[in-house]
């Protein structure tokens, strides 16, 4: 079979390698632990028990989990058939009588599912990156949710200050520009797939007219990206000391779209 480098097919048989150890390598990890705590309590606000989210590139099911124990109804999707396995396995050990479904579907295929009005729709850490279209997402996304409903979305940014330093440090130059272009190949396994890097500007652009922008706050900006994971476990004080200084620096201009993901609030116009 021919996978076509830029389907979403790519992406996701890409994941498919990495699905039984993302956990260790990610989620439980105290840089994936920090970075997502911030979304994580933008979310609480956000949803409300008794809403039904739609969860896009929900990988292994970490925060449709989260959800589902806060009285949320999840629909969670991912382009990676591994993810989804593993996603409905802790569905099954950790909260089987939440109301979570799990299946496989690209974001590019969102219009698939059937019409209903979600609340809500959460995309985290960095899906959206292997996505092209993002105003082909934005205008799926509309037809399914309801007047005022809530997206969060949190991606890669365009430019990181830590990884620019870090890998300049090292000498590799071309890692520590490989946001920069906007657009960069990326392989796990030899499973090689596009990730896009939109500017905030072009993203406030791809989700209207439909959605609003209500707000954004920048994550991992003084705390590393997770490539830094064995450094920083040596450094928990230090690693206390950045979440501190991220937690002031989060809404600021400048420093919010330095730092290694950013997180969108928007609202269905
Ligand atoms: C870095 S992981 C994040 C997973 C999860 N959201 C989290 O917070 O841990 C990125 C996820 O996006 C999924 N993904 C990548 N491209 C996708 C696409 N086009 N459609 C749906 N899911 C996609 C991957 O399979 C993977 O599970």
């Amino acid at each position: 079979m021919t996978v076509v480098l830029d389907s979403p097919h790519a992406a996701g048989a890409a994941f498919d390698t990495l699905a039984t150890h993302y956990d260790d390598l990610f989620t439980f990890t105290i840089i994936g632990r920090a970075q997502r705590e911030i979304v994580w309590n933008r979310a609480a606000s956000t949803f409300l028990p008794g809403d039904h989210v739609l969860e896009i590139n929900c990988g292994t099911g970490e925060d449709a989990i989260f959800l589902a124990q806060r009285g949320i109804r999840i629909t969670a999707c991912d382009a990676s058939e591994q993810m989804v396995r593993h996603a409905r396995a802790r569905h099954q050990l950790e909260v089987p009588h939440s109301p979570i479904s799990f299946q496989v579907l690209p974001t590019e295929r969102i219009h698939e599912l059937p019409e209903q009005h979600f609340d809500g729709v959460l995309s985290n850490f960095s899906g959206l990156n292997c996505v092209e279209d993002l105003h082909g997402v934005s205008r799926d996304l509309a037809r399914i949710v309801r007047p005022g409903a809530k997206l969060l979305l949190c991606l890669s940014t365009r430019f990181c200050l830590w990884e620019a330093l870090h890998y300049t440090l090292k000498g590799n130059f071309r890692k520590a520009i490989r946001r920069w272009g906007g657009k960069s190949l990326a392989s796990f396994e030899r499973h090689p797939f596009f990730v896009y890097y939109p500017t905030l500007a072009s993203l406030r652009k791809s989700f209207s007219p439909e959605f609003r922008l209500r707000s954004i706050t920048g994550i991992g900006i003084t705390t590393p990206p997770s490539y830094l994971e064995g450094w920083i476990s040596e450094h928990t004080r230090l690693l206390a000391a950045m979440k501190k200084v991220d937690k002031l620096l989060c809404d600021l201009p400048f420093f919010r779209s330095i730092g290694d993901h950013v997180l969108l609030s928007m609202e269905r116009v």
